[in-house]
């Protein structure tokens, strides 16, 4: 229960999913937590299920895509808790933009650019402004979401793929910066997460192909998330820099014929 003892964490995107399920993990192993989300009242939840759980945390609400509303963040961070031990860069544009890319003859560049803002450039405009005080301190851990998604081309959401890769080159890039520093910066792959997001992009249909897909006996809960990023937010990972980490139930272990030849395999009932 003391994994995160007397360290100090943040999370952007937390008043849901995967960020929610991080916060209560963390706090619930004494991190103090700034639980941070666009929607302030997400996180204001979040922070008082923490606090009802006996644990320590300051909501605050976050537009990753403003930087004003970043610096603001890691001041708030600091001046709280006087230090910042674990940035974690959650948070996605769940506006429904990257949903709308269906067809590449019709990208659109204004999407595209919005997507990058919130998904890329949040974390790195984040982690750009925590570092100085995890470098003061003698080292720190930062972690993004990234997905499966930024692994291999798509026939859709084009830009959210695009922007995930994109998430994968800046984490080994801080990695490779600030790893002699004591600075770790690694990023998990979701495969499928049961999540609100995932919940109100896909359909029954596609949650079942996609559980058809998946290599494990269900999906992904954000609890399985939480637990790695815990591990790699912890002094336990103090030798994982740079990984890119898949926690996708096998998704992506296979070659992609896999189901097809399962079904072949099964007795005909
Ligand atoms: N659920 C999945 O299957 C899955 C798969 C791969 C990757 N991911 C990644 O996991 C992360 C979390 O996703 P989730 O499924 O838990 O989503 P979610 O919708 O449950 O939570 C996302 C949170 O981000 C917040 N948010 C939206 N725009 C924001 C902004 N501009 N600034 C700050 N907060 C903002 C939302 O209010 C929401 O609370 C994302 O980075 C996502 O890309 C999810």
């Amino acid at each position: 229960m003391d994994r995160l003892k007397d360290k100090v964490a943040c999370i952007t995107g937390a008043g849901s999913g995967i960020g929610r399920a991080s916060a209560l993990r963390f706090a619930a192993e004494g991190a103090c937590v700034l639980v941070t989300d666009l929607r302030g009242d997400a996180a204001a939840s979040v922070a008082d299920e923490i606090e009802a759980a006996g644990g320590v945390a300051q909501a605050l609400a976050v537009d990753v895509g403003v930087e004003d509303q970043l610096a603001a963040m890691i001041d708030r961070a600091l001046a709280r808790f006087g230090r910042l031990d674990i940035l974690y860069n959650n948070a996605v544009d769940t506006s429904g933009k990257g949903r709308a890319d269906k067809d590449f003859l019709a990208f659109d560049q204004a999407r595209f650019f919005e997507i990058v803002r919130v998904n890329v450039l949040g974390g790195v405009l984040a982690s750009r402004m925590a570092i100085p005080h995890m470098l003061k301190q003698g080292g720190g851990a930062i972690l993004f979401t990234s997905s499966c998604s930024s692994l291999g081309g798509d026939v859709a959401q084009f830009s959210y793929g695009a922007s995930k890769a994109m998430v994968n080159w800046y984490v080994q890039t801080i990695a490779a910066s600030f790893g002699k520093q004591g600075i770790r910066c690694n990023a998990i792959l979701p495969g499928v997460i049961e999540t609100p997001a995932m919940k109100a992009w896909a359909s029954a249909a596609m949650t079942d192909a996609f559980l058809d897909v998946t290599n494990s006996p269900r999906l992904g809960r954000p609890e399985d998330i939480a637990a790695l990023a815990l591990f790699l937010a912890s002094d336990e990972a103090a030798y994982i820099n740079g990984a890119l980490m898949r926690a996708d139930g096998g998704l992506s272990c296979a070659v992609p014929h896999v189901q097809v030849v399962r079904h072949l395999l099964q007795p005909s009932s």
